[in-house]
């Protein structure tokens, strides 16, 4: 049986006079990870930062399970179990990393909190080696271990990663994915935004494509991965 994790319908979202996201339909399943593809502009940041709550919307509805979360604050959706790992890792640099994990589990209890640490240190043995590191002299592909990490310390029902192989050298983007692809055979939710088209239909289960605030393509990974379009579109130089 489906579980419909986020059911999103109509969304809008307008930032002054430009309309960023044109009303979009999208669903998170439980255990899968659903993939939101598109080129630079497309909306898809603001798409997950609605999620969060951290932009409002100006129409449609999010549903996480079968509550509206579509007007709470990100904080309150925070506590529902929802955590984003944000584009450019937004990591704070005067702080250690122990102390940026620690940031990710401020919605939780201490026991949760330590099988977040457990957890983040298995998936990324170098985030606990360099524990007491300040954040801001780690390495790229580290700091991204770390922003995944952070948004895991929670335990969340759903994990949004915006594009997490961004900037990164081609082994340590492949390491991030197989961490993505592990949290979800742990039965972890993932919704994933990535500009690497073809890296991430690998991955995910079922994928949407964005343009200019619209759903343009969707539909099962496997099948979007042959799809003459998709591959003219977002694959052409791969
Ligand atoms: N705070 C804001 N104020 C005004 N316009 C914004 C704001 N945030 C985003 N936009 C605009 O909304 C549109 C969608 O941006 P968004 O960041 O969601 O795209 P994206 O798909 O994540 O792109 P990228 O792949 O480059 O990260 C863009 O035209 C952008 O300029
Ligand atoms: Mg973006």
């Amino acid at each position: 049986m489906i579980t419909k994790v986020l059911t999103i319908k109509d969304l809008k979202i307008s930032y002054g006079a430009i309309e960023a996201v044109k009303g979009i339909n999208l669903e998170v399943h439980e255990g899968r990870i659903t993939a939101l593809l598109g080129a630079n502009g497309a909306g898809k940041t603001s798409t997950l930062r609605a999620i969060s709550g951290l932009v409002p919307s100006s129409g449609g509805s999010i549903k996480f399970y079968e509550k509206e979360i579509s007007k709470l604050s990100a904080d309150k959706i925070a506590k529902q179990g929802i955590a984003q790992s944000p584009e450019g890792r937004l990591i704070f640099g005067d702080l250690t990393v122990e102390e940026n994990l620690r940031i990710g589990a401020y919605t939780v209890n201490k026991r949760i909190m330590e099988q977040g640490f457990a957890r983040c240190y298995r998936y990324f043995p170098r985030l606990e080696e360099r524990k007491k590191q300040i954040s801001y002299t780690l390495s790229g592909g580290e700091l991204q271990m770390l922003a995944i990490g952070r948004a895991l310390m929670a335990s969340p029902k759903v994990l949004l990663l915006d594009e997490p192989s961004l900037g990164l050298a081609p082994l340590i983007v492949k390491d991030i994915f197989k961490i993505i692809n592990d949290i979800k055979g742990e039965g972890g939710t993932v919704l994933l935004v990535e500009q690497n088209a073809l890296q991430t239909l690998k991955i995910a289960d079922y994928a949407y494509v964005m343009e200019t605030g619209t759903i343009k393509i969707h539909g099962e990974a496997s099948e979007l991965m042959n799809d003459k379009r998709l591959v003219d579109a977002y694959l052409g130089e791969h």
